[in-house]
């Protein structure tokens, strides 16, 4: 019963009203604007130079490379032209010492291997015509030269973008730690490397996974206006959108398209409300940002991505061990009549252990409707070693994890709102029941069971999308993004050279 009582008592302190929902929504709309006007604000709103987004009869054949993780991924994507893509990759692990190397050129020399191994296997007769043709004729200016693969470089990091193809890093995150590389333009770097193995590839396009997110959705699912938001809910949770180029205030450093009146705006959304004034913030977020390596930032992210959640409910979970009136995960909550009557959990559990909670346990938990809670049960013991974990305490569990979920789809809720009602789409008259098209991407919004409906139920009660807004609004899952969208991005800065050179 105390279980019982407890579990409701913390379950509420993630309640996240439909009150606190719309003011949200209000100081989002508040701070998109603000990150529009300067520099330095909470919503970093930083400018990509992509202009328009594709319509889905692009065609050709480009490179894309991602790092941003764990791991490294080249690929080639054929655009067809109508829709689909063929698209061949490969991934590899990036060596943990790459990640703290004492120079860039070490980071940057490895990828560029990995793009000759892939073009030697995957491309072997457009790299022979390449080489050939540089030993025949000397053209300095490679870009021209139809056989030189253009190459859109996903990075997922937070740069100051100053054109299509140059970005300095802010700063490493996700394990990185490369002090030479910071402030120093990404793209050049990785293009040395690539000219000292005389490649045949340009890097055309640098590419926050979002920014690709909502080119390859645009791509697939072409509507009247493509599509208007790109989003990542996963490890980490950000957005980028369609914004007039007349409501972005700051000063532009690089040069750009000005035709299509629009610019791509990579928001860094999870900074998002830093200064807490409409963000919940219980004992468990506090703790959480306290321990993390960027205390006060990111803080939005800390509340909703994937990286997170597992360890706001670690804490919580460690505040219930530690409550002796609770009896929690030990045998008194266990049923007399089950043979497993001795809950343990075992000291080396990731209850214990800072970060040492997998999110995904929080989907096993969602996703779990069998009478017993055997399955959550099971995992409970595999993955955190809780053994005979009582059917009270699975409910528990399950309570609390689909709490901390549910809080975290409702601001999900928050951050597509805002930039839908940013966009004025829903009221355009001349788009009159056209869908409002948003791509998402990543970990979270495709495995957590139900995560998409709960944004849905959220979007209903938003001032300005209600019921007939939120039936508008289309969120459809963007696969393999970063690949499809840093090539068509790659497309743009392609046709960008076209247009600027004489
Ligand atoms: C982090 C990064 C951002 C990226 C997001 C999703 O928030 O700062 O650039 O888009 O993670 O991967």
């Amino acid at each position: 019963m105390a279980l019982e009582a407890e579990t409701k008592a913390i379950v509420a302190k993630f309640d996240y009203t439909d009150d606190d929902v719309n003011k949200a929504v209000d100081e989002f709309l508040r701070q998109m604007a603000e990150g529009l006007g300067k520099d330095g604000t909470s919503l970093s709103q930083i400018p990509t130079y992509v202009t328009g987004v594709p319509n889905g009869t692009e065609k050709g054949l480009y490179m894309a490379v991602d790092l941003g993780g764990t791991n490294f991924r080249v690929c080639s994507i054929q655009l067809n032209g109508d829709s689909t893509f063929n698209l061949t990759y490969t991934k590899v692990a990036i060596p943990k010492k790459l990640m703290v190397a004492k120079t860039a050129e070490e980071l940057f020399a490895f990828l560029a291997k990995q793009i000759e191994l892939f073009l030697k296997t995957n491309h072997e007769e457009q790299f022979v015509a390449h080489i050939r043709r540089r030993m025949t004729v000397s053209s300095p200016d490679g870009f021209r030269d139809e056989n030189v693969f253009r190459l859109g470089f996903t990075f997922s990091f937070p740069v100051q973008q100053i054109g299509i193809n140059k970005g300095n890093l802010i700063r490493w995150t996700k394990g990185f730690d490369i002090p030479d590389a910071i402030g120093k333009d990404v793209c050049a770097l990785l293009q040395i490397e690539i000219d000292k193995l005389h490649l045949p590839v340009k890097v055309a396009a640098l590419v926050n996974d979002t920014v690709g997110t909502l080119m390859a959705r645009s791509y697939t699912a072409p509507g009247k206006t493509g599509a208007v938001l790109g989003a990542i809910f996963g490890t980490g949770t950000n957005g980028a959108y369609v914004e007039k180029l007349a409501n972005l205030k700051k000063p532009l450093l690089g040069e750009y398209d000005k035709s299509t009146g629009d610019m791509v705006i990579n928001t860094e959304w999870g900074s998002f409300d830093n200064q807490l004034s409409v963000l919940p913030n219980t004992p468990w977020d506090m703790a959480l940002d306290k321990t993390s390596v960027n205390p006060g930032i990111q803080m939005y992210e800390k509340r909703v991505s994937g990286m997170f959640l597992g360890e706001i409910l670690r804490l919580v979970l460690l505040d219930l061990v530690k409550n002796p009136a609770v009896s929690f995960f030990r045998d008194d909550n266990s049923n007399s009549n089950d043979w497993k009557s001795t809950t343990t959990i075992a000291q080396n559990s990731g209850i214990y252990t800072p970060w040492g909670l997998d999110t995904a346990i929080m989907s096993v938990a969602a996703s779990d409707n069998t009478p017993e809670l055997s399955v959550l049960r099971q995992e409970l013991e595999s993955t955190l070693n809780i053994y005979s974990p009582a059917y009270d305490d699975a409910q528990a569990f399950k309570a609390i994890a689909g709490a901390v979920a549910h809080r975290a789809a409702r601001l999900a809720a928050v951050a597509i709102a805002a930039i839908v009602l940013q966009t004025g789409k829903l009221t355009d008259p001349a788009l009159a029941d056209e869908p409002i098209d948003v791509g998402v991407d990543g970990s979270l919004v495709e495995h957590y069971p139900y995560f998409r409906d709960m944004i849905y139920e959220t979007l209903r009660i938003i001032k300005g999308v209600g019921e007939e807004g939120a039936k508008r609004i289309r969120i459809g899952i963007a696969k393999d993004g970063s690949g499809v969208g840093a090539a068509l991005i790659a497309l743009v800065a392609a046709n960008m050279e076209k247009n600027t050179t004489p």
